[in-house]
């Protein structure tokens, strides 16, 4: 196991199917422009899972907007494929940091609308989504409407709809930030598990560390805000992984190098401003 560090510019190797080069993004309020993004360099190959982990208010979720294709960057490209695609909308699974169920429905009927949107049959939908409603804590709650739950059977209930939509991209928006320590490392190691059968293309935002070593290929430091990618961590722990990783004097020097990239960025951030 080595920590490598890479040349944020450096060639991707062949197999690279989401490439974002040059990014910038810059929002228009009341006539006053903020600079959100600025020159973001990021890709992710087939069957690669990587991390962006940043200061609150740096654009991560602005970021995932872009590669989903609901914000269009003020400058740069995005290619998906051999595309600079304006397609991409319909094949990316994109869970929210907000979990965005639909309060008029249940747990089941929420985790089935992708696959309702691709014309899956019901029975079949409903069948896919029985089968792991189990691992994801949910049984007993499938009737139940998303005002009657908690904000982590939420997010769980939200992540299960993603998983379920079953497209080749993954976006995910700290999918695991409101749950407890003990249901989140749960569901690291079930994304661990089936991400090891799956080889899909998963693009992870999260406030953890620990967990971006853990789940990730490759980690992106971002500096605050405008983001820019100030690190590129290459995480080289053989795969198939376990939690057991965590105490590895490897593991602990690259969270460490993480960690200390990270405070310079909140370094002088007075937290009651706010992102
Ligand atoms: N549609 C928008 N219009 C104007 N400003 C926006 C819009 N979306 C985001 N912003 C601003 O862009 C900045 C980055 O927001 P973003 O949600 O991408 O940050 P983030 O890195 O995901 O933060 P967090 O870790 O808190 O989720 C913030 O200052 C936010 O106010
Ligand atoms: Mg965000």
């Amino acid at each position: 196991m080595k920590v490598e560090q890479q040349d944020m510019r450096s060639s991707p190797p062949d197999k690279v199917k989401l490439q974002l080069e040059g990014i910038g993004k810059t929002f228009l309020t009341d006539g006053k422009a903020l600079s959100v993004l600025e020159d973001v360099h990021f890709y992710a190959a087939e069957g690669e899972f990587v991390s962006i982990i940043g200061p609150s208010g740096c654009g991560k979720s602005t970021l995932l907007n872009i590669v989903a294709g609901l914000e269009e960057p003020t400058m740069g490209t995005v290619w998906l494929g051999a595309t600079s695609a304006k397609t991409r909308l319909g094949v990316v699974g994109y869970m929210h940091q907000k979990d965005l169920l639909l309060p008029w429905r249940t747990v089941l009927e929420n985790a089935v609308l992708g696959l309702e949107i691709q014309r899956v049959p019901h029975s079949e939908a409903l069948l896919r989504a029985g089968e792991l409603i189990g691992t994801f804590g949910l049984q007993g709650f499938e009737g139940s409407y998303p005002g009657a739950l908690s904000g982590g059977m939420r997010q769980r209930a939200a992540f299960l709809r993603t998983v379920l939509a079953d497209q080749p991209l993954l976006l995910l928006d700290e999918p695991f930030g409101a749950l407890d320590a003990l249901t989140r490392s749960r569901m690291q190691e079930w994304l661990l598990k089936v991400w090891g059968l799956w080889r899909k293309m998963i693009i992870l935002v999260t406030h953890d560390v620990e967990e971006a070593l853990l789940l990730s290929d490759r980690v992106y430091v971002m500096t605050a805000r405008p983001g820019k990618v100030k690190l590129v961590l290459n995480v080289s722990i053989p795969w198939p992984r376990s939690y057991q990783v965590v105490a590895d004097d490897t593991f602990i020097k690259m969270k460490s190098q993480l960690l200390a990239s990270l405070r310079e960025e909140t370094a002088g951030v007075d937290i009651r401003s706010g992102p």
